[in-house]
Parts: structure tokens; sequence; C-alpha cells
């Protein structure tokens, strides 16, 4: 936890408020979680192995004996399905914990949960019926990374975080600077999803693909992250070198957070390289996914804790 930053006073018991945080906790590993198997249902070419929706085979909603599909890949596509209804309780308990505990400042995030969650049945529904178009793919995986962000501000809120505007501790320059990562790390895995539409990995072998030269997507994807490398380094220069930080226990946190991002974004790309260079292991590709995810859901804490966001005016003592 930020020691700079007091937390709000809970307005329920001490295991009520535990219960809340184990709850988008276990909500934001789900929303993760979730990622990593559909991963999976492409890597191993299952995504067709129940081959319509919402039904898994026409008739019947449980993998059905006569079906054509290879048994491993109906499972493998089955239990995914399955995991969203998982996901979905999770949701719903997490609401049922924000009305109970009258957490206003949460209602909306939670609300967000369940909306997108119904939202990506839908979503995967379109996936099936248009037999894997990346485009429908890719929008399964960037509303599962709009979810992880709501998750994690979920997670925030519950620790008792000030909410949006509530501090202004940190510069505007080192604000937009963490901004400017948000928006550049949301392109770099967008672009990565306009990659792997292009390449192998469709889900099945009769999927469309995008149908782009698969050399130089990933060549402005690579330099997506290579622009994205140079505003964290700057970002870290100026957390190091300008008084940007009107509190030195906060200074360290945020210089330690913004080493804890450099590290995992060099790790990702180190990931990236290999498998381009190696024709995309399926082990890798998943890796690379796990890091996507870790990547995106430590930048948005970082985002949330420097509050990006704040619309107050910089305190006097700042002057950068
Ligand atoms: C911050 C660093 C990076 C992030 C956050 C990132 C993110 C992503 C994401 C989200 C995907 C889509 C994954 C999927 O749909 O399965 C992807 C795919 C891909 N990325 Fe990256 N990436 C990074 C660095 C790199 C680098 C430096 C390269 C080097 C060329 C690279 C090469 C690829 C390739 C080849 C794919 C397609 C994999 C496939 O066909 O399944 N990535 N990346």
């Amino acid at each position: 936890m930020d020691p700079a930053l007091a937390p709000k006073t809970p307005s329920h018991s001490p295991s009520h408020s535990r219960l809340g945080l184990f709850l988008v906790r276990a909500l934001l590993v789900a929303q993760s979680a979730i990622v990593l198997t559909g991963g999976a249902v492409r890597l191993t070419q299952s995504g067709l192995g129940c081959p319509t929706w919402p039904e898994c085979a026409p008739g019947s909603f449980l993998p059905s004996p006569h079906q054509a599909e290879d048994p491993l890949n109906i499972w493998i596509e089955f239990i995914n399905r399955l995991l969203t209804f998982v996901l979905f309780a999770i949701a719903l308990a997490v609401v049922i914990w924000v009305l109970k505990s009258r957490r206003r400042d949460l209602r909306t995030l939670a609300a967000l949960q369940v909306l997108g969650i119904l939202g990506q049945g839908v979503v995967g529904g379109i996936t099936v019926l248009t037999k894997l178009h990346p485009a429908a793919v890719g929008s399964h995986f960037i509303l599962s990374i709009a979810l992880i962000g709501g998750a994690v501000a979920l997670v925030e809120r519950s620790k008792g975080y000030p909410g949006r505007g509530d501090l202004n501790a940190t510069a505007p320059i080192a604000r937009n600077l963490v901004r400017a990562l948000l928006i550049l790390g949301a392109l770099v895995i967008t672009m990565g999803i306009v990659v792997t539409g292009s390449g192998p990995h469709a889900g099945d072998t009769t999927a469309p693909r995008f149908g782009f030269e698969i050399r130089t997507v990933a060549w402005i994807h690579a330099d997506l992250v290579i622009a994205f490398v140079g505003l964290l380094i700057g970002y870290m220069l100026i957390l190091h070198f300008a008084p940007v930080v009107n509190d030195q226990v906060l200074l360290a946190t945020r210089k330690a957070h913004a080493w804890r991002i450099f590290a995992i974004t060099l790790a990702q790309g180190a990931i990236g390289y290999i498998q381009y260079f190696t024709g995309v292991p399926e082990l890798l590709v998943m890796a690379h996914l796990l890091g996507a995810v870790t990547l995106w859901s430590v930048l948005v804490r970082h985002g949330l804790r420097v509050r990006a966001f704040s619309r107050v005016a910089p305190s006097p003592s700042i002057s950068v």
C-alpha cells in the first residue's frame, strides 16, 4: 500500500471489508485468468470445439457424443464457456457486497463488470458465429483488457484509496506522462491483437485472417513498444531528478513501481522478439499473453495511484 495515501475510514466491520477485498481480488484474478484460458482455446485450435452459440452443439447446451469435433477441442472450448459463469458469479457477489456496504464510490465500477461480462457473452457468440473472425476475437480481448482495468480500480478503491481528484501529490508533468504511458500501452496491446489476427494461431484451421503482412504489423507493434520504453525511461528520469512528487515516502514507492513496470516491459519485449524469430511457439504465446495482462494491471494500478486523471490544481510546492 502507498504509505502516504491515507485510506478512507471503512464504514463497515473489518471482516466485511476483508470479504469485499477478497471478492474484488478474486474478480481481478478471474478476469485475467479468462484471457489465458481463451488463449489456450485459440492455441489448441479449439475455437470451434462448440460450433454453435449459445448451444454447444445444435440442439444441446452440453457437449454431444455425436459431435464431429475432436472431444479434446470440444471440452477445452466448453470449459472456457463454463468459466464465464464462474466469472459472472464472482461479479454478482461483488455487486451484492457493494450494495450491502453502501460503497457508492464502487457502484458504477461493479455494475460495469457485470455488464461487461454480459457483453463478453455476446461478443463470444459473434466470435463463434463469424467462424472466429479476428476482429471478433480481438474485440473479446479488448473488452477483457477494459474489464481488467476496471477490476484493478475496484481493488484500489476497496483498499480505501482516495477517489479521483481527492489528492494532488504529483506534478502535472508526471501525471501526464503516466497518462501517455497508459494510452501507449493500450495501443501496444491493440497492435499485438492485430499481429495475432494476422498470424497462424487463429483458433481453427478454417478461421479467417486479417491478411496483413505479418512482418509489417509485428514491426509496427515492436516500434510502439520501443516508444513505450522511451516514454517510461523519461518518466523514471523525471521521478529521479525533478521534484515531481511532494512526499519522500510516496516518491520512493513511485520509483519502485516504475522499476517494476520497466522490468516487466523488458521481459515482455524479450518474449515478443523470441517468439517472433522462433515461429510463435504456443508456450511463448501464452507467456506473452500473461505478460500483457500483468503489464496492463500494474500500469493501470500505477496510473490510479499517481492520480493521473486528477483534476485538482497543482499544489504550490510543486513547480514542474
Ligand atoms: C510491452 C511489450 C509488449 C506487449 C504489452 C505486447 C502485447 C501483445 C499482445 C496483447 C498480443 C496479442 C496476444 C494474443 O492475442 O494472443 C501480442 C502479440 C504478439 N506480439 Fe507482442 N507485446 C509486446 C512486445 C512485443 C515485441 C517487442 C515483439 C517483437 C516483435 C512482439 C511480438 C508479438 C507477436 C509476433 C505477436 C503475435 C503472436 C501470435 O501470433 O499469436 N511483442 N503482443
